[in-house]
């Protein structure tokens, strides 16, 4: 679906829109993983290319099916909420569907620790009937409504080794992942 050398222009350039939105301010850039690995590294790459300060942090959201009919997400990975506090801080996600993960997550950060803003940069946002819960402000591509994969984002913990981006296909889904272990 998407070239690796379209991926890093377009990250490029939404480096460069971060660069000038945040003159003199040194953003936290945290990486929501583990599909936005490969998507963080190159944007702090390109943010580094045009000598724009940053400082990191990780988490890693898992969302628990309740009792209830919303799913609740946790927030794990050893996030060090204290380093966000007072910052500005933007959330890099590889891919927002519907919007759930961040529409939990964002509060949930907020919950425990006040900062002076939050942002979302997605990778890819997908393009549904029903808008997303959240919106992004920094996008790469918005897509189809396909199950995608590849530069960090898998199926069932495959393909995300792959360089490029795909959509999926049937032989994908049924590739047995067992035949892999030796
Ligand atoms: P949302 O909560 O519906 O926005 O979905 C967000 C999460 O679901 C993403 O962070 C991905 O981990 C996963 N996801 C959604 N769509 C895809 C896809 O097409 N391929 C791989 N992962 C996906
Ligand atoms: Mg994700």
């Amino acid at each position: 679906m998407i070239s690796r050398s379209e991926i890093l222009d377009s990250v490029k350039a939404v480096a460069l829109q971060i660069h000038e939105d945040y003159a003199d301010i040194r953003p936290v850039m945290v990486c929501v993983l583990k599909g936005a690995n490969p998507f963080f590294q190159h944007l702090l790459e390109a943010l580094q290319d045009l000598k724009h300060g940053y400082t990191t942090e990780y988490l890693r959201a898992s969302s628990y099916q309740g009792t209830l009919t919303t799913g609740t997400v946790k927030i794990g990975g050893g996030l060090v909420y204290g380093s966000l506090g007072g910052k500005h801080v933007i959330l890099v996600e590889d891919i927002v569907d519907t919007g759930t993960t961040l529409s939990q997550v964002m509060p949930a950060i907020q919950e425990k620790i006040t900062v002076k803003s939050m942002e979302v940069c997605s990778l890819l946002v997908k393009r549904l009937e029903v808008p997303p819960k959240v919106d992004a402000k920094y996008i790469c591509f918005s897509i189809p409504n396909h199950f995608i994969i590849g530069y960090g984002l898998d199926y069932n913990e495959l393909y995300r080794d792959l360089r490029d981006i795909w959509v999926i296909s049937q032989a994908g889904i049924d590739f047995d992942a067992s035949t892999l272990d030796k």
